[in-house]
């Protein structure tokens, strides 16, 4: 039997992987809420992981500082009793040969000062969202419009926590940039109604998120720095860009500036079109020469064809990785996937 792609080794940059599946970033809310360290439970899950054969860990989003929390139990990497223990998580990864990045994640406008050591939100304009804070379940509150000077603060806090996370000892980070919080928050024509440099056409708009890729890439490097985005928005289920393809290259116009060699375009569901022909990573595919990772509802069959076919290089699974902690052995006996149950998968943290 011809051996899976997923299972193929992959060198990229410095980076060995032993296989090209990549474990999505998922918040899964352990870490203490009140110091925002990771404990051993968490270690436990990473290195199940990578002992597994997963090539590459994203870990679940981790604020770059108490403002950028939206909801309780998630980590930081802001604090020195935050990076002792990340150091070990990314130790056990590492003993198993694995790789792991830090996901750096600023909500922005989705919290609530109740989580963020009682200072309102940040976000480019003073636009509140609709619906509820994650288990807090309070509505989003009104957040304050960031100043030039609150700008360039969050560029140095996301920059510290890059500094931090080679501290720890990650391979890398990937900056949040999708999904609907801080960094898109900007980006969209929706939440971001500034007058100054960082609003108006979506090049200014994309400036903020240049901004803190340039802030990020001097301290870790180009080669160990990935950026996520998406058109998908957590609190606006219907959004979609007015016009796919522009959005995408105006995206890729400022990566390839940027020097960046990573990106991880991020959707719900991988096979579905965006334009009448083309899904969201063939459009990225078209313009971009790079590393792409897919995601988004994948299975190993559409997977691995993907990366045959070119369209991704490395594939990332979210919730299958949840329901199945020895999903590459189980590729590799040939045994069935189980699938996702939210009311157990998350519950544990298996
Ligand atoms: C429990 C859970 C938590 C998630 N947390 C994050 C997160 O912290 N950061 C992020 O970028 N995406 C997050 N996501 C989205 C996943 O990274 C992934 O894109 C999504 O689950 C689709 O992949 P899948 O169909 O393989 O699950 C989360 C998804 C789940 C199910």
């Amino acid at each position: 039997m011809e051996k899976n792609e997923l299972l193929n080794p992959i060198n990229i940059g410095n980076w060995h992987l032993k296989s090209k599946v990549v474990m999505a970033p998922m918040t899964r809310s352990f870490a203490d809420n009140n110091t925002g360290t990771v404990g051993k439970d968490i270690v436990t899950y990473y290195r199940k992981r990578a002992k597994d054969g997963i090539g590459l860990i994203i870990t679940e989003g981790i604020n770059p500082s108490l403002r950028g929390k939206g909801t309780f139990g998630v980590p930081g990497l802001y604090t020195n009793s935050q990076v002792d223990a990340w150091q070990k998580v990314t130790e056990a990864v590492h003993e198993e040969g694995g790789k792991i990045v830090a996901q750096l994640w600023h909500v922005g406008r989705l919290t609530h000062r109740e989580l963020t050591g009682g200072f309102p939100p940040q976000s480019p304009s003073i636009i509140k969202a609709d619906g509820l804070v994650h288990r807090l379940r309070k509505p989003y509150e009104t957040p304050e419009e960031m100043s030039k000077k609150d700008v360039k603060e969050v560029i140095q806090e996301y920059a510290l926590a890059a500094r931090n996370a080679i501290k720890a000892g990650f391979d890398g980070v990937e900056i949040h940039g999708a999904h609907g919080y801080l960094i898109d928050q900007f980006i969209s024509e929706v939440t971001n109604k500034r007058t100054d440099e960082y609003g108006g056409d979506i090049l200014n708009r994309l400036l903020f998120m240049k901004e803190v890729l340039n802030a990020v890439i001097n301290e870790v490097g180009k080669e160990r720095t990935i950026i996520r985005f998406s058109e998908i928005k957590d609190d606006i289920p219907d959004y979609k860009w007015a016009n796919p393809e522009e959005n995408i290259k105006a995206f890729i116009q400022v990566f390839k500036e940027i020097g960046i060699q990573i990106i991880h375009p991020s959707t719900n569901n991988f096979t579905k079109k965006m334009t009448d022909d083309m899904t969201f990573h063939q459009l990225v595919r078209k313009y971009w020469e790079g590393i792409i990772i897919g995601v988004g509802n994948l299975n190993t069959k559409i997977a691995s064809e993907a990366i045959k076919e070119g369209t991704i290089d490395l594939a990332a699974f979210g919730r299958p990785l949840l329901a199945n902690p020895d999903f590459i052995n189980k590729i590799k006996e040939g045994q069935p996937i189980k699938s996702y149950q939210a009311a157990i998968d998350l519950k544990y943290l298996n």
